[in-house]
């Protein structure tokens, strides 16, 4: 993994020298992203480089395997790559194991809404084995349940439609989960992603990876400033949900492009579920079920087991008020990894550790 030693702490390097030419330029060309966290103040050559040859050499911080698309000075896993802390870029891969504790939400934790791509090195079925950052998962050669007719906003579904035996999965692009699946060069998928403000709520459905929650194409949903690195019932992501469809704007959503045949929107209490519900409002279960105790008597939400909703706006604090208790995939798992098997969010095998208590509130 060569790129771990090119690990960029931009967010260390940044801010001290601020330069108005800099300011200028970048209103100049991008007319905003003012308000862009880890973007801000930050010099082209941080992550830029027009040749690729400085004195006539390539520099040490750059990534070895260049050089790069959109002139980047390394891949995507090289500038992702390290370790979080309040103020910093979102790492989603470490040299080191991400502090996780149970559910990955406690306090003295420094894991991500996605997880990390760290653990996919102890077990490949921990995380995706994502082209560049893991080899190809031993057992699964295809992406489980996948129908290649879940399309993303822009009609575009990952592969055309068909995934080739064997084919890895990559951050961005035909066979990635970011950007468009039109295109293949990664950078091009996400083009303009990381020069767009970070607008916090995304509520409208768009086929530009910038004005898309977390260039997920046409997703929405409210993007915590700091990717939760310390969620709270009021400071989390806001995922969306619709109840009983299948909605292609809803995070479950971006799941299904690969994993289609998981995704149950039809089923009831009465005629039974199969598979597990998806996108199911808790706020319809009867009044007197398990489910009403979900965050307690006063139904807080919690992070530790994220409920989607329609509305994207803010963050919710308490829920199973009406369309903001939607099951959704990232409800059990993680999208990068953890470090438990499946990219569940908590050990799914060890109970007490088990995170199906928090709606299944009678179940111990
Ligand atoms: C040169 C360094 C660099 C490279 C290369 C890079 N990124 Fe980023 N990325 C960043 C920084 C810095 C941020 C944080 C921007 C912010 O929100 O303040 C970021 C943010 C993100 C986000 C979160 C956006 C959001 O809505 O919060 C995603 C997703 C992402 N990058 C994906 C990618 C992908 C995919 C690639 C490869 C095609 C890539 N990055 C390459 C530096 C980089
Ligand atoms: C923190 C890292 C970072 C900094 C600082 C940065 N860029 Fe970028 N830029 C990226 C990444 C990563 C991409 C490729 C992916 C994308 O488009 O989101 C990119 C893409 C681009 C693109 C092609 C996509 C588009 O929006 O047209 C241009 C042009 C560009 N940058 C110019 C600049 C200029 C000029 C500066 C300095 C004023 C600058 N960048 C500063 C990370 C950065
Ligand atoms: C672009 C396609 C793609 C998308 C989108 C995608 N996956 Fe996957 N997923 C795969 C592939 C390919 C595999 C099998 C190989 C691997 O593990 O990387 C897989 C495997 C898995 C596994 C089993 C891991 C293992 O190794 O046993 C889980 C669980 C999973 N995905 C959950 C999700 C969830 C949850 C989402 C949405 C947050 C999601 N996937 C989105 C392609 C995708
Ligand atoms: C986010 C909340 C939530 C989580 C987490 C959750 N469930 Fe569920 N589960 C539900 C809801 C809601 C139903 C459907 C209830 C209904 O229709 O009355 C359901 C249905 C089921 C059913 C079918 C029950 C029936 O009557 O047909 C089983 C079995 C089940 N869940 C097991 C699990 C297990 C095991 C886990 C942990 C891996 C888990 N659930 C995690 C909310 C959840
Ligand atoms: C209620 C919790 C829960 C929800 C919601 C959930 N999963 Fe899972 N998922 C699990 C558990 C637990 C496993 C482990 C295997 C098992 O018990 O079936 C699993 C396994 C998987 C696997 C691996 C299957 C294999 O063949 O190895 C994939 C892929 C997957 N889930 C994707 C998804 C997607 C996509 C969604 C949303 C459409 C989703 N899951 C929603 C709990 C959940």
């Amino acid at each position: 993994m060569t790129f771990l030693s090119n690990q960029m702490q931009i967010s260390s390097k940044t801010g001290k020298l601020f330069s108005v030419f800099s300011l200028t330029l970048w209103i100049f060309a991008f007319g905003v992203s003012v308000g862009y966290a880890a973007l801000d103040n930050q010099k082209c050559t941080e992550c830029h480089t027009m040749h690729r040859s400085q004195d006539n050499q390539v520099l040490s911080e750059w990534g070895a395997g260049g050089p790069y698309t959109a002139l980047m000075v390394t891949s995507c896993a090289g500038c992702h790559t390290g370790t979080n802390q309040p103020g910093s870029m979102p790492y989603v891969m470490s040299s080191v194991a991400p502090l996780y504790g149970v559910t990955g939400t406690e306090s003295n934790t420094n894991t991500l809404a996605g997880g990390s791509f760290y653990w996919v090195g102890d077990s490949a079925s921990r995380g995706h084995n994502v082209y560049g950052i893991a080899s190809a998962d031993p057992n699964l050669p295809l992406p489980p349940g996948f129908n290649g007719q879940d399309k993303a906003i822009d009609d575009s579904s990952p592969g055309g439609g068909i995934w080739l035996s064997g084919t890895q999965v990559t951050c961005a692009g035909i066979y990635g989960c970011h950007g468009t699946h039109a295109v293949e060069v990664e950078s091009t998928a996400i083009r303009g992603g990381h020069h767009h403000g970070l607008e916090n709520a995304i509520t409208t459905a768009s086929s530009e990876p910038g004005e898309s929650y977390r260039m997920l194409l046409g997703v929405v949903g409210y993007e915590d400033p700091e990717w939760e690195l310390t969620p709270t019932a009021t400071a989390h992501n806001q995922y969306k949900g619709v109840s009983l469809a299948r909605d292609k704007t809803t995070i479950s959503a971006l799941c299904t492009r690969c994993h289609g045949d998981f995704h149950s929107e039809a089923g009831s209490a009465t005629e039974g579920w199969t598979p597990h519900p998806v996108d199911y409002d808790m706020s319809d279960t009867a009044l007197d079920s398990e489910y009403r105790l979900y965050g307690g008597e006063t139904n807080l939400y919690q992070v530790a087991v994220p409920l989607a909703s329609t509305q994207v706006t803010a963050p919710k604090e308490f829920v199973l008020q009406g369309g903001d208790s939607i099951i959704t995939c990232v409800s059990c798992h993680r999208a990068h990894g953890s470090p438990f098997e499946k990219l569940l969010r908590w050990d799914y095998s060890g109970s007490p550790g088990s995170g199906c208590v928090y709606c299944h509130t009678s179940k111990s």
